[in-house]
């Protein structure tokens, strides 16, 4: 079939491991798939190679805030007299330097989520917290850590690499200044080898400075994803040089290797570079090796090969299989380097007249657009909370989630590898310049083995740049394509483009996206028949959760589907890229609402209003519209709640979201009349309200096949606590995450209850944020209470190293309303290997 799937290859890669962690069927397992971090099975076989360490440096490291503009309490920082002048003289990256004082604390750490609120009308979008240069005190954030470096590592070399910090980073070692980094969201590292001290202590510092801002959504603040020491030797494989390109033909896959090694030593070296390729069991089921080529000091050399799967495990939405490369660097006789490729084989073709293909199946991209923060952490997220995200994500049936507007964490990417998420991956700056460039590159290298990634954008709604300054965007558009084209022949390129893409930077893209526009896409098509379409940016739908008014004073706006002026409702959106053929689907703003961008109000609200699920992942109706619509097994869901006290007699919509034919509503038991579903739309009645009990039955087929009630509750009597998962690893990083509700004295959660409640946590694990998803709520993320929010509240806990369990019990807090019964839970915390990393 003609289409766009460059060169029809499918290469990608990623991260993926032993059959116990891989998802075999979908929708509902997410979460269980990701029991375990890396790949037992692949990962031995790699420790027997080669002596690569991999350490985690996020425990233990100390901080304290600096300033923007008052050097006396930056640490006497930038002066004036010869900043940057000497090497060694930075006296708060020696032994001397005192920070006894310092608050210790472990990465990932964001301490704009711990900031109180701030009105500020001049800055409103980013969620009203005191960051930026009007706020110098609050903006800089000074990072520490004592490492020992021992005498056996003389030689090695040794990199200090950082996943992505907010914002403007300088890093310090041994008094050395190292290096900076000037954006918010790509990785970035530096080799250490020559500044350490071998056989000793060594000190880092990293100035963090988040005075400037990349976006007009949340971004957080400091060191808020890993950071890593990795310690090689110095005959070792360039950083995300290897790459594997898979290309199917027929029941075998051709895979294309390729990877790049750099000679840091003393001599020449005679090297060659060996792949063994790994199914998800382990098993070999390949292998290449390349001739040995002698590489000069200082030099590098490219080593290529090829290998062959038969009958290849496809990596698909249902059934992601990934397979592991081991890329050995070998010389002297000796295994020198060695790492892990994790990646998949699977087709992807965009088609102008009939849209996305995944396997040389048809499946329409069922996207969500989603920032990157949640209740309690801001974006700062334990893996496993980024896991849990997807999963939410995947229960309501959406396949493809667009990392708008900037490149997200390897855990994120690693997530929709393993639980057969698709991505459109986007880099933050649309720039040619060195800059965007090298933003745009390391996203490019560093994910492309991901098979999850069926499409990469080099930006979002860049008015400029199509208008006026459609020639300068024509030509920053084009160089950007090039070079992805360059580093991933694989791929198609595209933009979230807000207008008619007539103008600038679209003629660049491979596939062309709309953001909202519904008028566009059909005329565009007809003009350009050959271009695949998709809506890079839709909906923009709003709605807070479990509220059924509209109410300005309040800043709320109700549940049934609301839409900004430039959106569409999921309805509209999903009838419009869900039945044509030529559209290959599209991506709803948003999934999870996310800090900053109060629209449609601004404070004291706090957050969007824009997602399907609210920031803790509690889902809004219109979760329920997408899973009717999005899934294919039977599905329905009644709303609103029916506890409308004080409302007796007033007209309320009842809204029934379902896939099956007709559904009939009962309101006391007696029948309101039945009604058939419109394909992806919805049913409604208008109901006088009196106490009771409304009722949905769904049939199809003329046979009841579902129903769901809602009836008017009791008061909250007691508080109950249930968690995502009751046993955790002990191993310092993963987390349980509570569901905090009341309900009534027959058990039956309180729909309206906002009581507040206290939590206390002990044991082998602490408490490391709270949420309750109300965009109005500015209560401490961090303090152990919350309130609840149309009956719903968050806890997140967090195991330490130590076995054992984590005690949470919850007990209402403050003087008003009823007295509640509290709750207990208990998370045991199960011995686990933690991951390898810096004591
Ligand atoms: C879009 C933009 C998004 C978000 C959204 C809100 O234009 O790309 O980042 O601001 O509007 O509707």
């Amino acid at each position: 079939m003609p289409g766009i799937s460059r060169r029809n290859l499918l290469c990608s890669a990623a991260a993926l491991s032993a059959s116990s962690l891989v998802a075999r069927s979908a929708w509902g397992r997410a979460t269980a798939l990701l029991a375990g971090y890396p790949d037992a099975a692949s990962a031995e076989a790699l420790m027997a190679v080669a002596p690569r360490e991999q350490l985690l440096f996020d425990f233990g490291w100390k901080f304290q805030f600096g300033h923007g503009s008052d050097t006396a309490r930056d640490l006497g920082f930038g002066n004036g007299q010869g900043d940057f002048a000497k090497t060694g003289e930075f006296g708060f990256s020696k032994a001397k330097f005192d920070d006894s004082k310092w608050r210790t604390l472990n990465l990932p750490h964001d301490w704009a989520v711990e900031l109180p609120f701030v009105r500020d009308e001049v800055q409103n979008s980013h969620g009203f917290k005191p960051l930026g240069r009007r706020y110098p005190e609050t903006s800089v954030g000074w990072y520490r850590h004592e490492f020992e470096i021992p005498a056996s590592d003389l030689g090695r070399r040794i990199t200090v690499e950082f996943d992505g910090a907010f914002r403007d980073v300088l890093v310090f070692v041994n008094g050395c200044f190292i290096g900076r980094n000037d954006n918010g969201y790509a990785p970035f590292r530096f080799d250490l080898t020559d500044f350490l001290s071998y056989g000793a202590k060594n000190y880092i510092v990293a100035r963090v400075d988040a005075s400037f801002g990349d976006g007009w959504f949340y971004e957080g603040a400091g060191i808020y994803r890993h950071v890593w020491l990795t310690k090689t030797d110095a005959l070792h494989l360039g950083k995300w040089e290897s790459a594997v390109c898979t290309e199917v033909n027929g029941d075998s896959a051709t895979l294309t290797l390729g990877t790049i090694v750099m000679n840091d030593g003393k001599q020449a070296e005679n090297a060659k570079v060996s792949w063994q390729i790994l199914d998800a069991a382990g098993k070999t089921v390949a292998a290449a090796e390349t001739p040995a080529q002698s590489i000069a000091v200082d030099g590098s050399a490219n080593f290529t090969s090829t290998a062959k799967l038969t009958n290849p495990a496809l990596w698909s939405v249902d059934a992601p299989n990934l397979y592991s490369a081991i890329v050995t660097v070998e010389a002297g006789g000796k295994a020198r380097d060695a790492e892990r490729v994790s990646f998949g084989v699977r087709t992807v073709l965009f088609d102008a007249d009939k849209g996305f293909f995944l396997n040389g199946k048809s499946i329409k991209l069922q996207g969500t657009c989603n920032h990157h923060d949640h209740a309690g952490v801001g974006a700062a997220l334990p893996d496993r909370l980024q896991w849990f995200r997807l999963s939410v994500l995947r229960e309501m049936g959406c396949n493809a989630v667009r990392t708008s507007h900037n490149m997200p964490t390897p855990e994120w990417v690693e997530g929709c590898d393993r639980m057969g998420l698709m991505m459109m991956c986007e880099t933050r700056q649309m720039s040619s310049s060195t800059e965007g460039m090298a933003q745009l590159e390391a996203m490019i290298k560093r994910y492309r083995n991901s098979p999850s990634i069926v499409l990469w954008s080099v930006g979002n709604e860049e008015g400029q740049l199509q208008e006026p300054m459609a020639e300068q965007g024509a030509k920053i558009a084009a160089t950007m394509v090039r070079r992805v084209r360059e580093l991933d022949p694989t791929r198609v390129v595209s933009a979230a483009v807000n207008g008619n893409n007539e103008k600038g930077v679209s003629d660049a893209f491979d596939v062309i996206g709309f953001n909202y526009s519904l008028q566009l896409p059909e005329g565009y098509h007809k003009e350009h028949p050959k271009r695949p379409l998709y809506g890079s940016e839709t909906s923009s739908a709003i709605s807070t959760r479990g509220v059924y008014t509209t109410d300005p004073l309040r800043n709320t706006v109700n549940a049934y589907d609301s839409v900004v002026r430039w959106g569409e409702t999921a309805e509209e959106w999903w009838k419009f890229y869900g039945t044509r053929e030529w559209e290959a689907g599209g991506f709803a703003w948003t999934g999870f609402d996310y800090r900053g961008e109060p629209t449609p109000y601004g404070w004291p609200s706090i957050n969007s209003q824009f997602g399907i699920v609210d920031m803790c992942g509690f889902p809004k109706d219109t979760f329920f519209y997408y899973k009717a619509w999005w899934r294919t097994e039977p599905a329905l869901h009644l709303f609103p709640h029916w506890n409308f006290e004080g409302r007796e007699g007033d007209v309320i919509p009842v809204w029934v979201y379902s896939n099956l034919d007709e559904v009939e509503l009962f309101v006391n038991g007696q029948s309101q009349g039945s009604q058939k579903v419109p394909h992806l739309g919805h049913v409604e009645w208008k109901v006088k309200y009196e106490p009771g009990s409304i009722e949905a039955r769904g049939s199809k087929g003329g046979k009841i096949v579902l129903t769901e009630k809602r009836e008017t509750t009791g008061p909250a009597v007691a508080i109950r606590l249930t968690a995502d998962r009751t046993e955790i690893d002990a191993d310092g990083e993963d987390v349980a995450i509570l569901k905090v509700e009341a309900h009534d004295k027959e058990g039956r959660p309180v729909p309206t209850a906002n009581n507040l409640i206290g939590f206390k946590v002990s044991g082998a694990g602490a408490l490391i944020g709270v949420g309750n998803g109300d965009p109005n709520c500015q209560e401490s993320d961090k303090e152990p209470r919350r309130s609840l929010f149309s009956g719903l509240a968050q806890v997140i806990v967090q195991s330490t190293k130590r076995p054992g369990e984590i005690h949470i019990e919850a007990v209402k807090e403050g003087w008003d309303g009823p007295e509640l019964t509290g709750a207990k839970l208990v998370i045991t915390t199960k011995k686990a290997v933690p991951r390898p990393a810096v004591g």
